[in-house]
């Protein structure tokens, strides 16, 4: 059976490890979004060499190079024709998005948070989740929407917060997590199972989603690691 895949574009700032798990998730026949090129606004991004080693299309879109970020995004957007995406997948991509170009891509544009949303919208998660004393931490993959890191949630997986973790540990650990959890979620969105609908996520056939997420959160231990993180995916509802 051909089965139709969703043309996926990533938009990144830096290093790229969430875009490297897209790409090979991706590199699956199988799944059912390919990735046909890499937007950056930073010429001297990380990424950027991998995305080369991967033999795939990507451009610097800077913004030191436009007048506004109006120029900025109406010339992102004009990549995104050009690559003819019909997904765009924020990973790492630092700069906020204007309404206009937001409100566009809005429900077929997502993004990566370092962070159990609503908490800790913003930067510097996990030392503010230290700093609160969490005993679990995390990472969300939401719809993008006008408000930063505000958009309907598609998937979470959730991280223990160990007693001893440093801020770098902490990280690392949230970063595992993430580089599982948005090949599920990109897989739901292009396969319909997951969709915004009214400023809410909308789940297809909760039995689908259950089989997606391959696991649903186990009790995490404050003294131990997470043994197998798939299981840690959980997927809301
Ligand atoms: C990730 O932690 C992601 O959640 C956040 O920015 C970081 C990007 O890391 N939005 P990478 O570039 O994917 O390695």
């Amino acid at each position: 059976m051909s089965v139709s895949r969703k043309r996926t574009v990533i938009m990144i700032s830096g290093r790229g490890s969430n875009m490297a798990s897209l790409i090979e998730a991706a590199s699956e026949r199988s799944f059912p979004a390919e990735i046909v090129g890499i937007i950056s606004d930073k010429a001297d991004a990380r990424g950027l060499h991998i995305a080369a080693a991967k033999g795939l299309p990507a451009r610097v879109i800077a913004k030191g190079d436009f007048s506004s970020k109006e120029a900025h995004d109406a010339a992102i957007d004009d990549a995104l024709s050009t690559f003819e995406a019909e997904i765009v997948c924020l990973a790492g991509y630092m700069r906020l998005l204007t309404a206009g170009f937001v409100e566009k891509w809005q429900s077929r544009m997502l993004n990566i948070h370092p962070a159990l949303l609503p908490a800790f919208r913003g930067l510097d998660t996990h030392a503010r989740a230290l700093e609160a004393g969490m005993r679990i931490h995390g990472c969300t993959v939401h719809f993008v929407t006008a408000e930063t890191d505000s958009g309907p949630i598609i998937a979470q997986a959730a991280v223990p917060v160990l007693l001893d973790d440093t801020e770098a540990t902490l990280a690392a650990r949230v970063l595992k997590a993430e580089h599982h959890l948005y090949p599920l979620a990109l897989r739901m969105v292009a396969l319909g199972m997951a969709r915004m609908e009214g400023g809410r996520t909308v789940f297809a056939d909760t039995e689908l989603v259950e089989q997606s997420a391959g696991g649903f959160l186990s009790s995490p231990s404050a003294v131990r690691d997470a043994v197998d993180l798939e299981q840690l995916a959980r997927f809301t509802p």
